[in-house]
């Protein structure tokens, strides 16, 4: 039996819950209760059962999130944090959109109350996404060809497809980007789907393999779900140009695949909602049936209120019902159904026209502060590093990350060891967590660990 050591100053000090029975006696078989009054200190074992729980080992931190923990432990000033993908302000603090305020208030002011959502979420929530993604009157709404749910914003709306994907398309494999967002590969590995990956990042150019990937997406099986990003890649920033998403839904078209759209992003690439949907709605244009996962974490800075949505557009409203009651029947031993608040920020917001401008507003500012700092940290890495590397694949990305190309672990290592800057390992930084005032800091990081460290 296990049995751990108590050192005490004082025998008054032994905790009264102690069995006297289990204590060990010393060496001379004496009872160390007997024989304390003369001792300034005393020394006992106390068994101890083992745990049922030897068998579970320490999981590794989270790639993503355990970057953020690293940091909060660093006490060095200069420390910069640009693993995780959250907004901050140019003086570096999480934001909160006034527009968000408004409609809490407008909440409490209404005295809304605090009773269950009905499995499939809020109905002006539900209305008001599928009109944000497809545009109002498009005509898979007008003829209710989508099945929406709300989801546990866009990690638990993809986890809610995972699941009816495992369920009704038994052994369909997804393929995924290479890269992609960490996430998804836990996600489809929890739902049992299994996946494979097509190419996306060609590291010699820093850009879109667009040959790799249509290539891999033909040779998929046929009937294959193949997951892109709406638009803003994460991690890398690089998106398909339009004439690229017409030839990509041309061969997922040809292979009856089944695409699966994650927009996280959206309106928070371009700083236009209806711009980082064009994707999407190419394919709804073309009649095909899709899923598409939306998050409202990053465009309504609603991170930690887990509101975003799972759409799946079918070819008849019949289909749609069906799928839809699927998809409640997946949700209701999960979680039962979903949080109200963020369902009713969204709802008010988008549901009046004077706070939909303001969040538009907002939006372009927010998209508007990365534009603009990618800007300054791509002029700070051309002048100050006069080796006479190409940086401008650092313009020609898009979104909330910037992919630098630091992706072998000592050069990132060496940003946060030498230079306290926290970034994910495959180079990945978020621009969002950069200000101005900070970029020249950041060029010379990069400079440094580019060239210095290989
Ligand atoms: C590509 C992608 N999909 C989905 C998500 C989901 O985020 P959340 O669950 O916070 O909405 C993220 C967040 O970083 C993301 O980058």
């Amino acid at each position: 039996m296990a049995s751990s050591m108590l050192s005490l100053g004082s025998t008054s000090l032994l905790p009264r819950e102690i069995n006297k029975d289990k204590l060990k006696l010393g060496p001379s078989g004496s009872n160390p209760f007997l024989r304390t009054k003369s001792l300034s200190r005393v020394t006992m074992s106390v068994s101890v059962k083992p745990s049922r729980f030897e068998g579970i080992t320490m999981a590794p931190p989270d790639p993503i999130l355990g970057v953020s923990e690293a940091f909060k432990a660093d006490t060095n000033e200069l420390k910069l944090n640009l693993g995780v993908g959250a907004y901050r302000t140019e003086e570096l603090q999480p934001y909160v959109l006034n527009v968000v305020k408004k409609a809490e208030n407008l909440m409490l002011e209404r005295g809304d109350n605090k009773e269950y959502l009905p499995i499939e979420g809020l109905a002006a929530f539900n209305k008001a996404t599928a009109e944000l993604l497809f545009g109002a009157g498009h005509p898979v709404i007008k003829e209710q060809k989508v099945a929406t749910i709300q989801g546990l914003s866009g990690t638990g709306s993809l986890r809610l497809a995972a699941a009816l994907i495992e369920r009704y398309f038994p052994g369909a494999k997804v393929l995924i980007s290479a890269p992609t967002w960490g996430n998804h590969k836990n996600i489809f590995n929890d739902a049992k789907v299994p996946w494979s990956e097509y190419r996306y990042y060609d590291p010699k150019t820093i850009g879109l393999d667009f040959e790799g990937m249509i290539q891999d997406i033909k040779e998929a099986p046929e009937g294959s779900f193949i997951l892109l990003h709406g638009c803003a890649h994460n991690p890398t920033g690089i998106d398909p140009t339009p004439e690229q998403w017409v030839k990509i839904a041309d061969v997922i078209q040809e292979k009856n695949h089944i695409p699966f759209f994650d927009v996280a992003y959206q309106g928070f690439a371009s700083g236009s909602l209806d711009e980082d949907a064009a994707s999407v709605r190419l394919f709804a244009e073309r009649g095909m049936e899709f899923f598409v996962a939306q998050s409202y974490s990053k465009n309504l800075g609603l991170y930690a209120e887990r509101i975003g949505a799972i759409n799946v557009v079918c070819s008849s409203a019949d289909a749609a019902t069906r799928v839809k009651s699927q998809l409640k029947r997946i949700a209701r031993p999960m979680y039962s159904n979903p949080p109200v608040h963020g369902a009713r920020i969204v709802a008010n917001v988008v549901g009046d026209a004077t706070m939909f401008g303001e969040w538009k507003a907002e939006m372009e500012m927010m998209a508007g502060r990365i534009k603009t700092v990618r800007q300054r940290l791509y002029d700070s890495l051309v002048s100050k590093d006069k080796s006479g590397k190409d940086w401008s694949f650092i313009l020609k990305q898009i979104g909330m990350f910037s992919f630098t190309g630091l992706n072998k672990a000592q050069q990132s290592d060496n940003m946060t060891n030498k230079w306290h800057v926290y970034m994910t390992k495959d180079g990945r930084i978020s621009l969002a967590g950069l200000s101005m005032a900070k970029c020249e800091y950041l060029a010379d990081a990069i400079i440094d660990s580019y060239h210095n460290v290989s």
